[in-house]
């Protein structure tokens, strides 16, 4: 309090709302020269009028201090999935708090499985969530990226660059980036040469699935191809328009690529056909069930006549809807909402096969698929509403039984159905094929491929070195940063496929600079090699993304030099042990 008497011991007549306003600026001067930087705080000064401009709780910390704990935030989160990177990198375990358990060398699934709390850290997870909804692949590579160019950064500010600077810098060199990949990438044809291939075994080679990559790789190029569509000599494919289904049992080399819909319910009725041959298929989304009143109505019956002329009735109406169908000539229902049993009964004496409680986007592929349009009210069913498949069957996939629909009017449905030892392993083989239909899908998209094992880094580095060269000031430092940061996926590589990272990036630069563009890291191998001789192809829109989002993000938190946090709401208390850190702001982010 020593440092505060000097506004403390005046006394302060207020004669105007303009002296007040003075007042309050003269407090948080005084304040703004507190030693502890804790500047414009929650209250204003002890004993005299409290100036209050931040919620009790509030915290708050600016400057570098601020740009310090972010830049930290996003390494850490960074360091985490570095282990995880290329096909000689590490799993991770997670475990949620239910229990559930993990495993993954995927960057964005390790994300956000992760539970988050820092605020700069959340914007890391954000990188990895951009990166995979806008090329599915790469999310790891992203996130180091990112955390590298903020730990460059970081030296940079330690030396008096300004932020603004650093920025403008990193915009600059992602520009030049971009070009030098667009110029060095190989167009490919994709209906001639087996790219697409190549690209999606890339993709699986850092997985858990590595060992049946060509098997899966060939399946997910027949799907990605089964599903896309040629649009003026450009084809456009949607990831979602394969069906991935997954079941655990037998082994993963049993997963199966089905022409047509498969879905993870069985035929509602035990009486009804399990096999319908050039089935006519209804496709609801209304319930055969009688809908309940929204208000409360009693009915009061006397005699056992009416009792039984009450359950006629109902019956009569589930008989009536099921004669709609019959009508129309369907001899297969898949309905979104429920059947009522005694509406099965009726569908199963007419030979007819029904599903209930399909899931909306299900019901919604079956359309496309099928030709048949959705029905949402029964009366107005008609045959032209009907769609097609050669085959409906209900089978029999490890302990449970699903429907297949196959032989769709419409070619373009296919389902991918995984299988693997364990839950765990088909869950990681699910978004193993993920990642490889994106990348096909970019590459049937854009047919433009890079090598990988961090060649194109490092040519993009090396251009982007000459490049600093010709600019002035202090922004050289900044895209000479940025070239070094890029390094960090080469190096990465190396150190997880436990070589000598010193010895092989001096290796590569030598041989970039020789004019060898494509001299990367071959970790199988252990080698530098011609990437392009190996097999290992990546989609250009993955690398360019993964410029993009790294300096995005990058440049987004090193333009942050306040944070201030609302406290947080009062909870209840909690019992020992639990709840909330004191003074509720973030962690690490300096309390008031
Ligand atoms: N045989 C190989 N030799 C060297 N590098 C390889 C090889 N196969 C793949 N890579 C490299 O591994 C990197 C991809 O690793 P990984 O798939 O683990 O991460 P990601 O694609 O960035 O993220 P994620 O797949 O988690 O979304 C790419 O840089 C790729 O070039
Ligand atoms: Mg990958």
């Amino acid at each position: 309090m020593d440092d505060e008497p000097e506004i403390e011991h005046l006394k302060i007549h207020f004669h105007s709302g303009f002296q007040k306003t003075l007042y309050f600026y003269a407090v948080l001067f005084v304040d703004a020269l507190k030693e502890d930087g804790t500047g414009l705080s929650s209250q204003g000064l002890a004993g005299g009028v409290p100036v209050l401009v931040l919620k009790e709780g509030s915290s708050r910390s600016r400057g570098k201090e601020a740009q310090h704990t972010n830049i930290m935030a996003a390494k850490i989160v960074a360091e985490t999935v570095k282990s995880s990177l290329g096909p000689k990198g590490m799993d991770k375990m997670l475990v949620d708090s239910f229990g559930d358990v993990t495993i993954t060398s995927d960057g964005r699934t390790i994300l956000d499985e992760m539970d988050i709390q820092h605020p700069a850290a959340k914007m890391m997870v954000e990188v990895a969530k951009t990166q995979d909804n806008e090329a599915g692949d790469g999310t790891t590579t992203a996130v180091i990226v990112t955390g590298e160019l903020l730990s460059k950064a970081e030296d940079l500010v330690e030396k008096n660059v300004h932020a603004t600077i650093i920025i403008d810098g990193y915009k600059k060199a992602s520009e030049r980036a971009l070009e030098v990949l667009e110029k060095m990438a190989i167009p490919v044809d994709i209906e001639k040469q087996d790219y697409a291939k190549k690209v999606a075994m890339t993709s699986m080679a850092s997985k858990l699935v590595a060992e049946h990559r060509e098997y899966l790789a060939d399946m997910s190029v027949k799907a990605i191809l089964a599903v896309a569509e040629k649009e003026g000599g450009k084809y456009k494919a949607d990831v979602d328009d394969v069906k991935v289904e997954k079941k655990s049992g037998e082994s993963t080399q049993e997963t199966k690529l089905i022409q047509g819909i498969v879905l993870d319910k069985d035929v509602s009725h035990s009486g009804m056909p399990k096999r319908v041959e050039k089935a006519k298929i209804a496709l609801l989304d209304c319930s055969l069930e009688i809908e309940k009143t929204e208000f409360d109505a009693k009915i009061n019956i006397e005699s056992p006549d009416q009792m039984e002329a009450f359950l006629k009735q109902e019956e009569d109406m589930l008989r009536d809807m099921v004669e709609k169908i019959v009508k129309v000539g369907a001899n297969v229902v898949l309905c979104e909402k429920g059947i009522d049993d005694m509406a099965q009964h009726f569908l199963a004496r007419k030979g007819i096969l029904a599903v209930r409680r399909i899931k909306k986007s299900d019901v919604e592929k079956l359309a496309k698929a099928t030709g048949g349009k959705i029905v949402t009210k029964l009366d107005s069913i008609t045959a032209a509403d009907l769609g097609y498949a050669n085959l409906v069957e209900e089978r029999k996939v490890g302990d449970d039984k699903m429907t297949f629909i196959e032989g769709c009017k419409h070619p373009l449905a296919v389902t991918i159905l995984i299988r693997g030892a364990t839950q765990r392993i088909v869950d990681e083989a699910e978004r193993s094929i993920h990642d490889a239909l994106c990348v096909i899908r970019d590459v049937v998209e854009e047919p433009k491929v890079v090598a990988g094992g961090g060649a194109p880094e490092l040519e993009v580095s090396r251009q982007l070195k000459k490049y600093a060269e010709t600019l002035p000031g202090r922004e050289q430092l900044a895209v000479r940063c940025y070239a070094e940061a890029l390094e960090v996926i080469p190096m990465t590589l190396t150190e997880n496929a436990g070589l000598d990272p010193i010895d092989i990036l001096s290796e590569l630069r030598a041989r970039h600079e020789k004019g060898e563009t494509w001299a990367g890291i071959e970790v199988l191998s252990g080698k530098v090699q011609d990437m392009s001789k190996t097999g290992v192809f990546e989609p250009l829109s993955v690398k360019k993304q993964i410029i993009k989002s790294a300096t995005e993000a990058s440049c987004m938190i090193l333009k942050i030099d306040d944070v201030i946090a609302a406290g947080k709401m009062r909870t209840p208390p909690t019992p020992p042990g639990g709840g909330m850190p004191p003074g509720g702001g973030y962690p690490g982010m300096g309390e008031y």
